[in-house]
């Protein structure tokens, strides 16, 4: 239910540390590996945000049993039971991923190999995003599976059945396809290779290399060979989400008088490209305390109030920020200079158009933005102030326009701010503790 706009004024200062909640991609990925698992598993700091609850709530339709305790502020902890590839039923339900992309391709790629009928289907912004991405390379391990308008969009429909192993080579950098893909392949006959035309994040090799999968790396390409036997439960610790802990990089490094310490945030480098970004901009971030948490590499953040210039991000490199682009965007907005993002097309069909989405709403609060058909291309200004806009029902864009207006002039009223908790549930709350701290 849309709720009334949120007023956000700037605080005088932004102090204090942050615990992040957990990973929202690395979250998935934990529920449904340990879904199929050959055994129980507890998940420790799982997010428990809408999304992740999407997937939970799809795996109990399936027939898996869980339970998710939520302790204080953020922290919870996830008891799951896997039976095995075997141990998933048909639901008898239609399957609602909500609005997790996450959710949907990667269950796609599981339910494409069970030898049961089913149906997936989203909210709105989810049923107009790309599907076919899935659906073809899918089909060509044999799946049954069709969607809508000649197969391109939610909700899906497949009938599960044996699968046989592919070479694909993805137009697209993405590790959604890539996962279900993998998730697929680890059922087929034969194996499975994978191409992508830049590394995304790989959060879904290194569990599936824990839990036991025959998966390596050969150049640009992976290779997965079937399984032999289902995964090893993993029990694992969800490291902090870099993606929420990138608003309160860029929040820091904007507000002049900020100290942010951020504990035990994932810097895996399939995903840090924003705070890469950040440091070339001449952010004052500081790494200490590198460890391996739940075969992740894990850290210790800390922000302080920066003096920002414009750069260039294009090619490859966007891979790494792709989720990151509406906070750099805000970061951009009061940077000396122009800062010029290329490559990001794919903005455009995320939980909400991202290129236009962005360059609106932040124009509205005084900067200098402009869309182009690929990317964005900003021009620093002295102050941006406070205005009424709007979040579009897109978490990440909600949590950008808080750090605006945080750092704008004046007040802020920002409808749609509720979709914050698609990713970080208590986003709000720790807003409100730095600006008292
Ligand atoms: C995700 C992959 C990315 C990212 C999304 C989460 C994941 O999407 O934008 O927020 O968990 O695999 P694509 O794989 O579509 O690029």
């Amino acid at each position: 239910m849309r709720q009334p706009p949120r007023r956000i004024s700037p605080p005088r200062s932004l102090r204090g540390t942050v615990i992040v909640p957990g990973d929202k991609s690395i979250s998935h990925r934990a529920a449904i590996l340990n879904a199929v698992a050959a055994g129980p598993a507890t998940i420790e700091n799982f997010l428990p945000a809408d999304d992740c609850l999407a997937t939970l709530d799809c795996l109990r339709a399936l027939g898996v049993s869980w339970s998710l305790e939520r302790g204080g502020d953020e922290s919870s902890r996830l008891s799951l039971t896997g039976r095995g590839l075997g141990g998933l039923r048909e639901s008898a339900e239609v399957l609602d991923a909500r609005n997790s992309g996450t959710t949907m391709r990667l269950l796609a790629g599981l339910l494409a190999g069970r030898p049961f009928r089913s149906i997936i289907t989203g909210d709105e912004s989810l049923r107009s995003r790309p599907m076919g991405r899935v659906i073809l390379p899918l089909r060509e391990m044999g799946a049954d599976i069709r969607g809508r308008e000649g197969d391109s969009l939610a909700p899906l429909t497949i009938q599960g059945g044996p699968l046989r192993g592919i070479h694909h080579r993805s137009p697209v950098a993405s590790a959604q396809v890539k996962s279900a893909l993998l998730l697929a392949g680890l059922q087929a006959q034969g194996e499975t290779t994978l191409e992508e035309p830049a590394r995304s994040r790989d959060h879904t090799e290194r569990m599936l290399r824990a839990m036991g999968a025959d998966l390596s790396e050969e150049g640009n390409a992976l290779r997965l060979s079937p399984l032999k036997q289902d995964l090893a439960p993993l029990n694992l610790r969800v490291p902090g989400d870099f993606s929420g802990a990138a608003f309160w990089l860029v929040a820091g490094a904007l507000h002049p008088d900020a100290e942010i310490v951020l504990p035990g945030v994932g810097v895996n480098p399939t995903r840090t490209g924003l705070l890469d970004a950040l440091q070339e901009m001449g952010a004052d971030i500081a790494v200490s305390g590198e460890r391996e948490v739940g075969g992740e590499p894990v850290a210790d953040l800390r922000v302080r109030s920066s003096k920002l210039k414009g750069i260039v991000i294009e090619g490859l490199a966007v891979v790494r920020l792709i989720d990151e682009v509406p906070a750099l965007a805000v970061a951009a907005a009061l940077a000396r200079g122009r800062t010029v993002i290329r490559d990001v097309g794919e903005l455009r069909v995320k939980e909400s158009d991202r290129i236009l989405a962005t360059v609106q709403e932040l124009r509205r609060l005084g900067a200098r933005a402009e869309e182009h058909p690929n990317g964005l291309v900003i021009e620093g200004v002295e102050a941006l102030r406070g205005a009424p806009c709007d979040s579009r029902g897109d978490h990440r864009l909600a949590m950008a326009l808080a750090v605006a207006g945080t750092v704008a002039r004046g007040g802020t009223a920002l409808s749609g701010a509720e979709a914050a908790s698609v990713s970080y549930p208590g986003f709000w709350q720790h807003l409100n503790e730095l600006g008292s701290g």
